[in-house]
């Protein structure tokens, strides 16, 4: 799976964050005015810019800026590893992932995001014999709650889960609140920044000491972060403080582009 974000989105990205005018970026990195409007919009160039400085004025970490560069690809995980969690992509003219989760014994799933449509989830619930009893909004971004009223009109018992302040209170997500899945514990980190009503659900406890998984939404991609244009700062710190913390070997499921883990991206990605 190609990345959700090129070196160009990542530049542009933090100079947009910052508020940095293009023309400085076009300087420090030694572009002309049109190969770095170039380099923004595909991620190609034919000299290679001066990350030393871009990533001086835009807060970027340089070497990390330089392994997106080179072409870098994801390779610390997949969910291949879980068999009862599953990304769904659907796509209407922008590709979305949603995210199911599974108690093996209890056969209860919950659903992170709904993406495009409601029949690859309603297929997979069926594939394997579940029962939906929760679904967790990461945050109310049209692709991602897209098929909300389709699949509520399917499970009318399922519980909503969400950070919005439009959501009843029934259904907002409380700090240290744990909802259990059958054996799994899933519990929520605000993440705002991207949206305002940003959150990200980490699923814990699962048989055999596979690593815990969190649904990251928008707050970060493998390589990059969602776009944050009116709440850059705080968009970074909550991904430092919510989910870099979490621990290593925590796999990341974005909204957009591959699966990560925590540690992998503390390698690689430019904003941390
Ligand atoms: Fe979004």
């Amino acid at each position: 799976m190609t990345l959700e974000d090129h070196a160009g989105d990542v530049v542009g990205k933090a100079r947009k964050g910052l508020g940095v005018a293009p023309e400085q970026v076009t300087e420090a990195g030694g572009f002309t005015a049109e190969s770095y409007a170039k380099f923004e919009q595909d991620g190609t160039y034919d000299d290679l810019p001066d990350l030393v400085k871009i990533g001086e004025l835009l807060d970027l970490n340089p070497g990390k800026l330089a392994t997106i560069v080179s072409g870098w690809c994801p390779r610390a995980a997949d969910l291949e590893t879980n068999k009862t969690v599953r990304q769904i992509t659907t796509n209407e003219g922008m590709e979305v992932h949603c995210y199911l989760a599974w108690d093996a014994g209890t056969r209860e799933a919950a659903l992170f995001d709904t993406g495009w449509s409601a029949e690859p989830i309603l297929a997979l619930l069926q594939e394997n014999d579940l029962g939906l009893k929760h679904l967790f909004i990461t945050h109310t971004h049209h692709d991602h709650i897209a098929a909300l009223t389709p699949i509520r009109s399917q499970f009318p018992e399922v519980e909503l889960h969400s950070s919005s302040p439009n959501a009843p209170e029934q259904q907002r997500n409380q700090p240290g609140q744990v909802v259990e899945l059958g054996s799994l514990q899933i519990t929520s980190r605000e993440t705002p920044g991207h949206a305002d009503d940003g959150v990200t659900y980490v699923l814990d406890n699962f048989p055999g000491f596979a690593p815990k998984v969190a649904m990251v939404g928008d707050a970060i991609f493998a390589g990059s972060m969602g776009g944050a244009p009116n709440h850059y700062q705080l968009a970074r710190e909550k991904v430092q403080s919510e989910i870099l913390s979490l621990s290593a070997e925590t796999i990341l499921c974005p909204g957009h582009g591959p699966v990560t883990t925590v540690a992998e991206q503390l390698v690689v990605n430019p904003f941390f």
